[in-house]
């Protein structure tokens, strides 16, 4: 085992804190990690806030972070697919059985035994895994994705979750050109889907409660932006969506979306707001719409997601925060305050004891 420096926290109403944890060695197939950048997801909020304990509780101290690019620093002697001083990057899973139905099809997001980047059992050390607000990490070769070299690597950090998020339900979908997709929620989710939808051809209308998000919205690439507590806008788009992404982390009316599909349209929920959503039984009946929900993506999908972005010239668009600010940073992700990722420079943990 091996010191890294992290931010953590120790309790539901603890702010992050810097800390000392301990990685293990790489065994053969593992990768050491130097982490460069990490994005801030809103799950790592509702997870060091404990706003999932109904379902999925927090085991503290928690080290946050699933949006994880760095270079390699160290590889096990059977890791083939990274050397020394190549980009690497980490989302959501570290682990997974690899034999169930689910694993052998690479949906390693679908097995019931898989093992989270954070707050998850650790299989292999004992404990509790820790995340990407720290220095270092090591992880499966398997679960270490190839960065496309031209991504501007802040920027492509939040690829790792806030893409792959949003890229696997549209594929799944069906979001193809003369399709009319809606993405609710213009965050770090958000925005990506506005991205991935515009890049695939759809024609992307954006529903925010922000108004002085619309600009930023257009330039995205969505077509039409609606702000969704105007009755009169919402209504016009009645019944005409092949699909929607709803993106929202807290409460809302989930019924005014449904009731903007178009007959067999679907909604899929990738938002995970801390207490269940009301939804209306005629909104489903009336045109057989479906509501259905996504998790992340798989290992050979995701693989997929980053050389589409890379083909497409896609990232986050970032704000740059030195480590020292993430709490201020989730005070701001609470309000709905940012320009669309945060992202921690990981530079900024040398400075801590
Ligand atoms: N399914 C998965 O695998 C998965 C993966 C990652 C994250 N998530 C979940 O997805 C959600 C979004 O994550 P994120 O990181 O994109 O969060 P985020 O950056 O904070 O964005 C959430 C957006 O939701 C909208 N919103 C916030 N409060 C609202 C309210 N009270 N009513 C209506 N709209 C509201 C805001 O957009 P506007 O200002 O435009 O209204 C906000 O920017 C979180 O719940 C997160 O845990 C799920
Ligand atoms: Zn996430
Ligand atoms: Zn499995």
């Amino acid at each position: 085992m091996y010191k890294a420096k992290a931010y953590s926290a120790a309790s539901e109403k603890s702010v992050l804190a810097s800390t000392r944890i301990e990685r293990r060695d790489p065994t053969e197939n593992d990768v050491q990690i130097d982490i460069l950048f990490c994005g801030i997801c809103h799950s790592d909020l509702h997870q060091a806030r404990n706003e999932w304990k109904e379902s999925f509780a927090t085991t503290y101290p928690v080290v946050p972070g699933h949006e994880i690019l760095g270079r390699v620093a160290k590889v096990g002697s059977a890791v083939t697919k990274f050397k020394a001083g190549d980009l690497a990057a980490v989302g959501c899973l570290v682990d997974s059985c690899g034999v169930c139905a689910e694993c052998k099809q690479s949906m390693e997001q679908f097995c019931t035994n898989f093992t989270l980047t954070y707050n998850s059992p650790d299989k292999i050390s004992g404990g509790m895994t820790y995340g990407g607000y720290s220095d270092s990490v090591v992880v499966n070769q398997k679960f270490a994705y190839k960065v496309p070299s031209t991504l501007d690597p802040a920027g492509a950090a939040p690829l790792l979750c806030a893409g792959i998020t949003t890229y696997s339900p549209m594929h799944h979908w069906g979001v193809t050109k003369g399709k009319k997709v809606g993405i609710v929620g213009l965050g770090g989710l958000g925005h990506m889907g506005v991205k991935f939808a515009h890049a695939l051809g759809a024609h992307v209308v954006l529903f925010t409660t922000s108004p002085n998000k619309k600009e930023d919205a257009l330039r995205l690439g969505a077509d039409e932006v609606v702000v969704s507590r105007n009755a009169n806008e919402m209504a016009k788009h009645a019944g005409s969506f092949d699909f929607i992404l709803d993106a929202v982390s807290a409460d809302h009316d989930i019924n005014a979306y449904l009731h903007l599909l178009r007959r067999d349209g679907n909604l899929t929920l990738v938002g995970a707001p801390e207490k269940p959503l009301a939804v209306a039984a005629f909104n489903l009946i009336f045109g057989r719409r479906s509501l259905s929900g996504s998790p992340i993506g798989g290992t050979i999908e995701t693989q997929e997601m980053l050389d589409f972005c890379g083909k497409h010239n896609l990232t986050a668009d970032v704000e740059v925060i030195p480590i020292q600010k993430v709490n201020e940073a989730y005070d701001r992700l609470q309000k709905a305050d940012v320009k669309y990722r945060f992202v921690i420079d990981m530079a900024s943990l040398k400075s801590e004891g």
